[in-house]
């Protein structure tokens, strides 16, 4: 009746699942019917926690915050900043941290690699809940190629890496990519990989992917692609949807449409039953008068939406069922980064932690009822000994 998503929870201590469990052997309906309304099933959601500016809370705030007062479980970097890493130490929260790009041709060094986990992940562990480790970020689209030609075999390296630790078990290889990748993506039936990166980069990215267990991870954002004509669609509203004639299938939103396209591509490959991980995608609630749908609205609608569609486990239209790992970009607004005002506005929180606009991703209810149940429950045990012993 307690139902906890796959992600560990730290809130319940052992004792208070077994509280839990007493609790619902109690032939009461009633009493578990209350049970239900405390302990709400609470769904978690990823943030990629970006650090680009000059007015950030300390790392050690930003951790007890996100495990106290969010929904938040899963938490990626784009570094393996140790103050962060140490900071999330006991909370449970699943992170992934990043191999910038520019060390990506020294991780093909085995030793290298090796020294890698040794500075960057081996302190960490198992406090640290380190997940993933990342190889660089969108390394296709830097158009580097050095750095496309060793980013599959530094992976690999990586990995054994991890094995020669005994951690491949519990840390996970993979890299980002941006939809780029892609050089056909509708209708999401035709989805291709571009020509040249399709067999030599991610056809044998996608055999180490699989063979390790590892996510392929993508950076969707419809944002990029919104216009004053498809807004609804964009940000999953009502509207009457983009019908793909291959598979006879309606897209009513067009993050399904985009990951529909990967899906697609990477069934070209023969890869289709690799897990996919949404790594990056958001909304700004800022920009230029120019730019489509950046206000405070738009955003929330998205990553409201966006939230509720994808811990639904309704999946995709060709994915159905299927539930995606998502991290939101970003956790702030980071007043440091360069381009087009929009940039410096993907924030869900302001640096003071409150938020920019509404959004499902507090947790408010059990917040407020932790202690509240704590008491009740105790007060639910004593009551069943007390029947159990008047019987
Ligand atoms: C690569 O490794 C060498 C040591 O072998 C080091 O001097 C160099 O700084 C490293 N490069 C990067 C980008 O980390
Ligand atoms: C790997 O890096 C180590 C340390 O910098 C160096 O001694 C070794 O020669 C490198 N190996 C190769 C194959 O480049
Ligand atoms: C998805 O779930 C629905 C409802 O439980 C079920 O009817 C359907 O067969 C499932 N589809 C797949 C492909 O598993
Ligand atoms: C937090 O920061 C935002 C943006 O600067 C501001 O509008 C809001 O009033 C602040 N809230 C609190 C409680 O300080
Ligand atoms: C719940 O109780 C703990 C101490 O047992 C306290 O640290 C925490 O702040 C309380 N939480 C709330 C929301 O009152």
């Amino acid at each position: 009746m307690i139902l906890l998503h796959r992600h560990n929870f730290p809130q319940f201590t052992t004792m208070e699942k077994m509280a839990i469990i007493c609790f619902a052997s109690i032939p009461n309906g009633i009493l578990v019917l209350l049970a239900l309304t405390i302990f709400q099933e609470v769904q978690g959601i990823g943030v990629n926690y970006g650090t680009l500016g000059n007015n950030l809370p300390p790392p050690s705030q930003v951790a007890k915050f996100l495990l106290h007062s969010t929904t938040i479980n899963q938490v990626r970097i784009f570094d393996a900043n140790p103050e962060i890493l140490h900071a999330f130490a006991n909370t449970g929260i699943e992170i992934t941290i990043t191999i910038p790009n520019d060390q990506i041709p020294n991780i093909t060094n085995l030793t290298l690699a090796q020294q890698w986990i040794k500075t960057n992940v081996q302190p960490f562990i198992p406090s640290t809940n380190i997940i993933r480790i990342l190889v660089g970020n969108e390394v296709l689209s830097t158009a580097n190629k050095l750095l496309i030609s060793t980013l599959v075999p530094a992976m690999q390296t990586l990995h054994i890496a991890l094995m020669t630790s005994s951690l491949d078990n519990l840390i996970k290889v993979s890299t980002p990519h941006s939809l780029g990748i892609l050089s056909n993506s509708s209708p999401p039936s035709s989805g291709r990989f571009r020509q040249g990166y399709d067999t030599h980069i991610l056809k044998p990215m996608l055999r180490f992917l699989k063979d390790a267990n590892s996510p392929f991870m993508v950076n969707p954002y419809p944002f990029f692609a919104c216009s004053s004509s498809n807004l609804d669609y964009v940000l999953f509203r009502a509207n009457s949807g983009f019908f793909d004639d291959n598979t006879k299938l309606l897209y009513t939103n067009m993050f399904d449409a985009q990951l529909d396209a990967v899906y697609s591509a990477m069934k070209i490959l023969g890869f289709e039953d690799v897990e996919i991980v949404i790594s990056e995608t958001g909304w700004p609630s800022m920009g230029d008068s120019t730019q489509i749908g950046t206000d405070t609205k738009s955003a929330s609608d998205y990553n409201g939406n966006l939230i509720r569609h994808v811990t639904s486990g309704v999946g995709t239209p060709l994915m159905p069922n299927r539930t995606f790992d998502t991290y939101i970009f970003a956790l702030f607004d980071e007043n440091l980064k360069f381009g087009p005002l929009c940039e410096r506005n993907f924030g869900l929180f302001h640096p003071n932690m409150t938020l920019v606009y509404d959004v499902p991703i507090m947790r408010n209810n059990v917040v407020v009822t932790n202690n509240h149940s704590k008491a009740l429950l105790l007060i639910m045990i004593a009551l069943s000994f007390l029947i159990g012993s008047w019987a």
